[in-house]
């Protein structure tokens, strides 16, 4: 295969011919997130998509952000570098199982995480995000019965922060399912002034020891105003290259602190590379299709989360 030396300024050539915008989310290989014209949480990645004039989107990022991406432009060419990078907890929610869950719960609303294909999305009345999901369950008036899915512990966090009962689909992320409760808190022994800060897909015993839980940009935008000068942060860390970047003078501790926390990189969002985000670009594929009638149902939720959290 024929690579240019460069593959930055070659792929900032492609952005230009096609028009193309690269959306990246925070746990991209640190050189994507250096190339993205955009990098964000899955709600900002959403409403960037919803509004941008390019007429192609890279989405460096996994398949249920490049297929809300589609959703939201089906005139437009979305590209994803690795067809393969999915989602453990998309997958955890297989639509035939949902459609009888659903069923079984007549009168309940359906308030998905987007972290779903569009076929469970397409079956939900809401679509919500981490960094909106208490808001938006707050908005639904009290007597209405609720189902949750696919994340449990998304689920169990948004209902302990509202008080609302929720039937929860038990789906869980495999990355933030690793990290453990007891290697956190030898963490905390060795770095007793870090503030520990944690993604709400955490178990609930990892949760409860963290002095701030939100999404990947609420994470980002803690460490910019929090006084603490460390941080134990317990999620994909993609996200510390920002961190990093953007508050040089603070430490970072991935959890746990296994050789550079591997471990702990989301094995689907890594399947983007920078040399297949550019053949993506030069063979204008692998591309995001989906049927026009599940697109159609699935809009449906997704502009209601969009105008929910205006
Ligand atoms: P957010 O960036 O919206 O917090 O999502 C995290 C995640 O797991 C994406 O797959
Ligand atoms: Fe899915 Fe978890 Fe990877 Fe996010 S980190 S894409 S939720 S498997």
């Amino acid at each position: 295969r024929d690579l240019p030396k460069d593959l930055f300024s070659a792929i900032a050539d492609l952005k230009r011919e096609l028009n193309a915008i690269i959306l990246a989310h925070y746990y991209q290989d640190p050189d994507i997130q250096d190339i993205a014209d955009f990098i964000g949480d899955s709600l900002e990645l959403s409403r960037k998509a919803a509004n941008t004039e390019a007429e192609v989107i890279v989405f460096a990022g996994v398949h249920f952000m490049a297929e809300t991406a589609k959703i939201l432009n089906p005139h437009k060419l979305v590209l994803l570098p690795d067809l393969e990078a999915g989602c453990s907890l998309a997958d955890s929610c297989p639509p035939d199982e949902f459609a009888a869950f659903k069923a079984a719960h007549p009168h309940h609303l359906v308030i998905s995480y987007i972290n779903c294909s569009a076929a469970i999305k397409a079956m939900s009345d809401i679509i919500c995000t981490s960094s909106n999901a208490v808001k938006l369950v707050n908005q639904i008036p009290k007597d209405r019965p609720l189902i949750f899915a696919p994340d449990r512990n998304l689920g169990r966090y948004v209902m302990q922060q509202t008080g609302r009962e929720m039937v929860l689909w038990q789906g869980s992320c495999m990355v933030h399912e690793t990290f453990s409760e007891k290697k956190m808190v030898q963490l905390q022994v060795q770095y007793p002034d870090a503030e520990i800060i944690a993604h709400p897909e955490c178990e609930p015993p990892v949760l409860r020891h963290a002095n701030y839980v939100g999404s990947t940009s609420a994470l980002l935008k803690y460490v910019q105003t929090s006084t603490s000068p460390s941080f134990i942060v317990v999620t994909e860390p993609g996200i510390i290259h920002q961190m990093q970047k953007q508050t040089p003078n603070k430490q970072f501790i991935p959890a746990p602190p296994l050789n550079n926390c591997a471990c702990n990189e989301c094995p689907h969002m890594r399947l983007n590379t920078l040399e297949k985000l550019y053949l993506a670009m030069k063979n204008r594929q692998p591309e995001i299709t989906l049927p026009e009638e599940t697109r159609l149902a699935a809009l449906r939720p997704i502009q209601r989360m969009l105008e929910m959290s205006a």
